[in-house]
C-alpha cells in the first residue's frame, strides 16, 4: 500500500554508516525522478552521486542537520550517510525548475524507502562551498541533497499538540518524534 510506503518514508538523519549502497542502486533511484513529473516536460534537472567515503567526505561538511535539535550537531562519524544524491538545476534548459526537484526527491525517497534504505531531504546546504568541493559548473543550480542511508533511529509520527508546536524533538532514548498536523486542520475548504 503507498500509505504504509509513506508511513516509512520519513526523515531519516543516523544510519548505519558501513552499510554501503552500490552506484547502480543510486541510479535506479535516479531513474524513477527521470520517470516523474516536470513542469512543461522541461526535464531540467541533473544529478550527482556519491557512495565512496571520499566523495561523501566532501559533501557532508556543507550540510545543516535537524536545525531544531540545537543540541545535536549531526550525525557523527560512524552513522553519517554511506551516499548521496544531489540534484541539480541546469540553467542550459531552464532558469526556473518549479517544484520538480521536490518530486524527484520524493520518487528518490520511496524508491529508496521500497529497497529498504531511508534518508533525508536536505536543503539547508552551504551551496558555495558543496560547489567548490565538487567542482561543480556555474550553470547547474544546487537545488538540493538527499542523504540515504540504512536507517539506525525510530522516528515516531504523533499529533502536533494543543499548543501548535510543531519541532520535532528526540526522547531520551534518542528516538525521534514528529508531530503532524491533523487532517481537519490542513483541508480548510
Ligand atoms: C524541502 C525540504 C528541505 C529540508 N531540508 C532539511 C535540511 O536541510 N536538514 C534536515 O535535517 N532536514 C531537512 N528536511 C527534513 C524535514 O525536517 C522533515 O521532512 C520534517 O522534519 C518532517 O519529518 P518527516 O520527513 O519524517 O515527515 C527537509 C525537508 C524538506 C521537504
Amino acid at each position: 500500500m503507498l500509505k504504509d510506503l509513506i508511513l516509512k518514508n520519513r526523515s531519516y538523519r543516523r544510519f548505519y554508516q558501513e552499510v554501503a549502497i552500490e552506484n547502480d542502486t543510486l541510479r535506479e533511484l535516479v531513474d524513477l525522478a527521470r520517470l516523474s513529473a516536470s513542469g512543461a516536460n522541461r526535464q531540467p534537472l541533473k544529478y550527482i552521486l556519491s557512495c565512496d567515503r571520499e566523495k561523501n567526505e566532501l559533501i557532508f561538511p556543507h550540510l545543516t542537520w535537524a536545525a531544531y535539535l540545537k543540541d545535536w550537531p549531526g550525525p557523527s562519524e560512524g552513522e553519517r550517510p554511506s551516499a548521496y544524491i544531489i540534484i541539480l538545476g541546469d540553467t542550459g534548459i531552464s532558469k526556473q525548475f518549479f517544484c520538480d526537484h521536490g518530486i524527484a526527491a520524493q520518487s528518490i525517497l520511496l524508491g529508496a524507502t521500497e529497497r529498504g534504505w531511508g534518508g533525508c531531504i536536505m536543503a539547508s546546504i552551504e551551496k558555495d562551498g558543496l560547489r567548490r568541493a565538487l567542482k561543480i559548473p556555474p550553470r547547474y543550480e544546487i537545488l538540493l541533497v538527499i542523504a540515504l542511508g540504512k536507517p539506525r533511529e525510530k522516528v515516531v509520527i504523533e499529533s502536533v499538540g494543543a499548543d501548535g508546536d510543531i519541532k520535532y524533538w528526540r526522547d531520551s532514548d534518542a528516538g525521534h518524534h514528529v508531530p503532524k498536523r491533523s487532517l481537519d486542520e490542513i483541508i480548510v475548504g
